[in-house]
């Protein structure tokens, strides 16, 4: 049996996820390792920036969930992986990687990682981080338009055309299957709290075998 655990990270985009899970990688150091799911999205370096920059990245298919099962399994039966590593900036893969080692949990995180029956299957513990969608707009507006390269007008029809409707076809529907909802995103610091206090459960119910 695997002493290895999985706990998954979902929610809309821009409610808080990776900042609420940097503050848990950084509380955990040794015995958790952050997985991004947006490293496993579809390279497309077949076709040029200007057509990658069109496409939908707020649809299941947009992943190569294969590729992320498979990395996942190999954590979990204690192997390294070479995680891929994503530039939204470029719409695409960077020609590096980063070898990862397993650790006690492993944090997955994205928008969708909920949505897969299969990732769902060999998760532990499922959280969705919920925030107001205005909110979230405002977040990513002002993020995307200092670390994402993206302009204000790329952004707002992003949203409307893709962002909006994607959330609430696939996003907010998964949220059914979480075991802990997270309002409020990243000011929730009694939620984090509570998040924190059960991965450090998981780490000692391991410790006890
Ligand atoms: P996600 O990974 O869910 O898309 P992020 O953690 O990247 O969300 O947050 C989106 C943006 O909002 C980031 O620029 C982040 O710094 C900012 N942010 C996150 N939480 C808060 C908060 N509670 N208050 C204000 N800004 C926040
Ligand atoms: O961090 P966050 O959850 O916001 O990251 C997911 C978002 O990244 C998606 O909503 C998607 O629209 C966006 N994205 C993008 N360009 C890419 C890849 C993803 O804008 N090339
Ligand atoms: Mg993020």
């Amino acid at each position: 049996m695997s002493d290895v655990k999985i706990v998954a990270i979902a929610g809309g985009s821009a409610s808080g996820k990776s900042s609420i899970v940097r503050e848990i990688e950084a509380y955990f150091k040794d015995d958790l390792i952050v997985i991004g799911h947006d490293n496993y999205y579809k390279a497309h370096d077949d076709i040029d920036f200007e057509q990658r920059a069109k496409l939908n990245y707020d649809y299941p298919g947009a992943f190569d969930n294969d590729l992320f099962y498979k990395d996942l399994l190999k954590l979990l039966e204690g192997k390294e992986i070479d995680m891929p590593i994503y530039d939204y900036s470029k719409h695409t893969r960077s020609d590096e990687t980063i070898r990862v080692k397993p650790t006690k949990i492993i944090l997955i995180e994205g928008i969708l990682v909920l949505y897969d029956e299969r990732i769902r299957s060999i998760t532990d513990t499922k959280v969705f981080v919920d925030a107001d969608s205005d909110v979230r707009l405002q977040r990513r507006i002002l993020r995307d338009t200092k670390e994402r390269a993206r302009s204000i007008e790329s952004v707002l029809t992003q949203y409307i055309n893709q962002v909006k409707p994607m959330h609430e076809t696939y996003v907010e529907p998964s949220k059914k299957y979480a075991d802990i909802i997270i309002p409020r995103g990243a000011r929730n610091l009694k939620g984090i709290q509570i998040l924190k206090r059960h991965i450090k459960h998981l780490i000692e119910e391991e410790n006890e075998g």
